[in-house]
């Protein structure tokens, strides 16, 4: 096989996806010249509809003011809900179990209100020792708003020594070692710095078991990798849109809540007017009575100018399809590993999985050099004008996205690693 630039147009052409980037705003230098964004696992690039559907509900709220709540050309007392049929989609759920709302770290917390209930013996909860700061900090303040504390309540797994990426059987011997101790196990979809996508369906099988509850961090997993919240079975998920979602920096996030709790208005929960029934929302009764369903946990009413870039994004999505995005999103990031195997032999170790299964788009690298002279390579990437990311200590991340990068811009991002390694 040949792994030149022609190579990486005859790839192109043969895309049957490769028109969704036109769909794009591409980010350019100050020259003028097409940015190779690869970095959509931290920010999505902004989808062109995405200033439509803004200014519609700019010019919606200039004409009509209050009435846009019932009247505007989408209605904002239910704009939310617009979002459920695709999130649904992405996420492997059903309409009712999924909700567009803040962010995914106020998400957690909320989930946590209602689903870690610790007691004096059940108490635990179980994360990954790197998990994603933001989910740490959350999981410690909820163990101490209950009187608990991490070094006692928080168990964090890791992968064994010398490894970098979480093998399934440790986290289920875990979990069945923890048994009645553990409260929660929460996890996320796809490992924000090694690009691992877990295999969460037996995990989460092995937490219900234990008699734990299951929550998911998909930060990194939607609009990544296929999930499958529903038959999974986790309790919950949560994810942020501003990055395979494309929705615009701190965009509204989303929040999964298996049907089993639909109607389980024993469980404690933050209430707030807009999970209440919307039937009698407006009689503005006293009593809280939580609508069936994900929508049920939302306190306020949703920003409708942060959430009309979500719309705008998922309706890409819906024509691209989650299962087409994914066959392109394997080969593309297949490509890139083969790229980095040929021209970068023994320079770059690739610390994610290379098993298909076990990975979405993101491949995280680690450079052969020093700390320094590693971090200035990623450095010269972008001064060459390849965006992707650098994550302490050692790892840059780079992500072909399947909706708007193409082998070409993959085989660039190549081209320009080779040349920052030599310099
Ligand atoms: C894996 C993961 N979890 C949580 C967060 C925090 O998200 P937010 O700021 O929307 O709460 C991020 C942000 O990048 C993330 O990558």
């Amino acid at each position: 096989m040949t792994l030149d630039r022609a190579d990486a147009l005859a790839q192109d052409a043969a895309d049957p996806l490769a028109s969704f980037a036109a769909q794009f705003h591409h980010p350019f230098d100050d020259l003028g010249r097409r940015l190779v964004y690869l970095c959509g696992h931290s920010l999505g690039l902004q989808p062109k509809s995405a200033a439509q559907y803004v200014e519609q509900e700019m010019q919606d709220w200039q004409r009509l003011g209050v009435l846009g709540h019932h009247v505007a050309t989408r209605p904002w007392i239910r704009y939310h809900e617009q979002a459920a049929a695709p999130l649904a989609a992405l996420v492997g759920a059903h309409e009712s179990e999924v909700v567009a709302m803040n962010s995914l770290t106020v998400n957690l917390h909320l989930m946590m209100v209602s689903f870690f209930r610790p007691d004096s013996r059940r108490n635990r909860v179980l994360i990954e020792k790197s998990a994603f700061p933001s989910d740490r900090y959350a999981v410690v303040s909820q163990l101490v708003s209950h009187g608990l504390n991490a070094a006692e309540h928080l168990i964090e797994i890791e992968p064994r020594p010398g490894e970098r990426i979480l093998r399934t059987e440790d986290v289920i011997d875990r979990i069945e070692q923890e048994g009645a101790a553990l409260a929660l196990v929460l996890l996320p979809g796809v490992q924000y710095l090694t690009g691992q996508s877990l295999d969460l369906a037996p995990m989460m099988d092995a937490a219900r078991r234990a008699g734990a509850a299951t929550g998911l961090d998909l930060a990194h997993g939607i609009g990544n990798t296929p999930l499958n919240l529903h038959d999974w079975n986790a309790d919950f998920g949560v994810w942020c849109s501003y990055k395979y979602l494309n929705a615009g920096p701190g965009a509204i996030g989303g929040c999964f809540v298996h049907e089993r709790h639909a109607r389980s208005i024993e469980l404690p929960r933050f209430a707030g007017w807009w999970g209440h029934d919307p039937a009698v929302r407006f009689q503005m009764g006293p009593d809280f009575h939580p609508i069936p369903g994900a929508q049920g946990w939302q306190i306020s009413n949703p920003p409708v100018l942060s959430a009309a870039p979500l719309l705008a994004s998922l309706e890409i999505f819906q024509r691209a399809g989650i299962r087409r995005l994914r066959e392109k999103s394997l080969a593309l990031t297949g490509y890139l590993q083969r790229l980095i195997e040929a021209h970068l032999p023994g320079q770059v170790d690739v610390i994610t999985p290379s098993a298909a299964p076990e990975r979405g788009c993101q491949l995280s690298l680690r450079i052969a050099r020093p700390p320094a002279a590693a971090k200035r390579c990623h450095e010269l990437l972008t001064a060459a004008g390849v965006v992707a990311d650098w994550r302490e200590p050692d790892v840059l991340r780079i992500a072909p996205v399947p909706l708007y990068n193409s082998y070409s811009d993959v085989f660039a991002a190549v081209d320009a690693l080779s040349l920052a390694l030599r310099r």
